[in-house]
């Protein structure tokens, strides 16, 4: 069997991420509650999608790529850090993005800008089915220059990208290991493109046999995601030398919290961050020594 450091990767993130006990909020809810905070993961912003590009990037390396084309919504943090990572290895980054060209170039969009990302707009009515053909357009044209071109899918979710949440639960069994804690119950995490999920649960099969993994939808029905991340937790344990597999009912989704569109909080999401963000204040104010919790 491999391990995740047998496998190329270039650094790019902050690691470890914390891992924040929320220890008020565990208390409203009666349950023990601790949070990853892979927004802190740091390199172009941050968010999930470092991990899987650690290992995406070095394979873009090895094979002396010029042109990193990729995909993903308007305002795509994925893309966004596809970017900044190309730019990092002195390649040119193409975003294929699900939306208008905007008048005003704000959030990602304007960071995609600054890294100085080709950007392609396509209308969101026709963009699954032309998103294909649209980024092997741009590899052609990258190809006809003489310029070796990548395309990596929405979300970077390939069995590659996936040993990035591999690694993630390696880092959390680590670092709970170290407060002599045991290995979670229930992990809790959204899920996109499938990536992200189809690596924790390769990881969790290998070192926490009996901790759930609960994917919350953010676009599509849960069939899909179960038919895909069974496929690709399996590709991504084979791998790893690592014989293991999933039928789609193994993986278990949550697909009743979508908004009323990708992108679009509901209103229960929206009370979910207010309820969040307010005890998370509570809890440092706690830990203000010598300071009374007013909560
Ligand atoms: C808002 C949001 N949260 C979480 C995720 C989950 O990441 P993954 O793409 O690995 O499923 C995505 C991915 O698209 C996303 O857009």
């Amino acid at each position: 069997m491999k391990q995740t450091d047998d496998f190329e990767r270039v650094p790019l993130g902050f690691f470890p991420t914390p891992l924040e006990p929320l220890p008020s909020l565990s208390a409203s809810l009666g349950i023990s509650l601790n949070i990853k905070r892979d927004d802190y993961t740091g390199f172009g912003g941050g968010g999930n999608k470092v991990r899987k590009l650690e290992y995406l990037m070095a394979d873009a390396c090895r094979q002396q790529v010029k042109v990193v084309i990729t995909t993903g919504g308007h305002q795509s943090n994925h893309a966004r850090m596809v970017a900044a990572a190309a730019r990092k290895f002195g390649m040119k980054p193409v975003l294929v993005l699900r939306g208008h060209q905007p008048e005003v170039y704000q959030g990602n969009l304007l960071l995609d800008k600054l890294f100085g990302a080709e950007l392609e707009f396509l209308d969101p009515d026709g963009y699954f089915t032309q998103i294909e053909g649209a980024m092997d357009a741009h590899a052609a044209a990258a190809q006809a220059r003489g310029e070796k071109a990548l395309i990596i899918p929405l979300g970077g979710a390939t069995p590659l990208g996936a040993l990035g949440y591999v690694r993630a639960i390696e880092e959390m069994d680590a670092q709970l290991k170290q407060r002599h804690q045991p290995p979670p119950e229930v992990i809790v995490a959204p899920t996109g493109s499938g990536g992200t999920l189809a690596g924790l649960y390769v990881g969790a099969r290998r070192y926490w046999p009996d901790c759930k993994i609960v994917g919350i939808s953010v676009s599509a029905k849960s069939e899909w995601f179960q038919t895909r991340i069974a496929a690709m937790a399996q590709d991504c344990a084979n791998l790893l030398a690592w014989p293991q597999s999933w039928q789609p009912e193994d993986i278990w989704i949550e697909d009743q919290y979508v908004g009323s569109s990708y992108g679009v909080p509901s209103a229960g999401g929206i009370d979910a961050i207010y309820r969040v963000a307010r005890r998370k204040v509570c809890y440092w104010i706690r830990c203000i020594p010598g300071r009374p919790c007013t909560a």
